[in-house]
């Protein structure tokens, strides 16, 4: 079983990302026949700034490591670093039926919420195809937005063996268990698009300002609360141990604790939490990234070419 997975490094990551996704991948990386990739080609469609792609690329890179994913055991590698997805990636779209792209979601999406409909957009499920189909990955972890997409390059891997030989395992999509949406400053979902986000990695100063201005209702102190429609409080779960959380509800139910409180100490759980990962990321030298990524890359590279010589001499290139 190989497992793949891919994230892009589409902005500097927020808590909505770590437990939505980031700490499941970490979780992957143990495994050791991981690959986990950032995929920097995919960002492409939604940024169009060189110093802003190669920024978030290179945080992105140190976040995982702070966060503990071990380079010695799976192969962590940029995207780009793998050029021979481009022309597996060409290849493949050769054989892709427009209706198989033209029903994704995911694009449709995209454009109504104001991506330029640009073909590396609608192409993007063919480019993921290959990242998957290039080290013939067998097990794609993703969230239930992304099934789709698995599934387009399932389909187009069977369109693959049935024109030109049997070449590619058929891969499978694994379905992380739902996370629920962690809300964000202002109650909704925590997300890049919508400013409300808080980062791990940001400094503590701002850390602390924006968990005080979490939004909440107006009750005051002495008032009973409700804990379960609370986004604090759901913010104040994913960090607190779970006697402290149980404590921390009843507090809510009884009254006498005011949200000001609560926040001061999601502001200590929370860095607390990230402070081992936060000294990491200190320390991470520009060479410490460099050597972890091209270490990666050079892994999944031998298997990358192996792959592209094998789909080279079955379609005749
Ligand atoms: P954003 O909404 O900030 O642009 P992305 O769409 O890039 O985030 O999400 C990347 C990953 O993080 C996805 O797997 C997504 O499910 C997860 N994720 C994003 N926001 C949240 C959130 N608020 N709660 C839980 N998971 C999230
Ligand atoms: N499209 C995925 C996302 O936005 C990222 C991705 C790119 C990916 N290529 C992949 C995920 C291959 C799994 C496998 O989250």
């Amino acid at each position: 079983m190989r497992i793949l997975s891919g994230v892009q490094p589409s902005g500097r990551p927020h808590i909505g990302n770590y437990f939505g996704a980031m700490r499941q991948n970490i979780e992957l990386s143990r495994s050791s026949d991981a690959y986990i990739f950032i995929a920097n080609y995919h960002a492409m469609t939604s940024i169009r700034d060189p110093k802003t792609l190669a920024a978030y690329t290179d945080g992105l890179a140190r976040d995982y490591l702070a966060l503990g994913l071990d380079p010695d055991r799976c192969a962590f590698y940029r995207q780009s670093d793998l050029p021979e997805v481009c022309e597996l990636s060409w290849i493949l779209t050769t054989i892709t039926p427009m209706g198989l792209l033209e029903r994704c979601v995911s694009y449709k999406d995209k454009v109504a919420k104001g991506l330029p409909a640009d073909h590396g957009l609608f192409a993007y499920p063919v480019l993921m195809a290959a990242d998957i189909l290039i080290v013939k990955s067998t097990t794609v972890p993703v969230g239930a937005d992304q099934k789709q997409h698995v599934e387009v390059a399932r389909d187009i891997a069977i369109k693959f063996n049935n024109t030109f030989g049997n070449v590619f395992p058929l891969p499978e999509e694994r379905i992380l268990p739902e996370v629920s949406a962690v809300p964000g400053v202002d109650g909704q979902k925590m997300s890049k698009s919508y400013g409300n986000t808080i980062e791990p990695f940001e400094d503590e100063k701002a850390i602390r300002k924006k968990i005080m201005s979490i939004k909440t209702d107006s009750k005051g102190v002495a008032d009973p609360k409700d804990p379960e429609t609370c986004n604090l409080f759901a913010l104040f779960r994913l960090f607190a141990a779970p006697a402290e959380r149980d404590a921390m509800a009843e507090k809510y139910r009884k009254g006498g604790t005011g949200y000001g409180d609560v926040k001061k100490r999601l502001a200590d759980l929370l860095l607390e939490h990230f402070a081992e990962a936060r000294k990491r990321r200190a320390a991470l030298t520009d060479a410490d990234v460099a050597s972890a990524l091209s270490k990666g890359a050079e892994r999944a590279r031998r298997v990358a070419r192996e792959t592209l010589a094998e789909v080279r001499k079955a379609v005749g290139l």
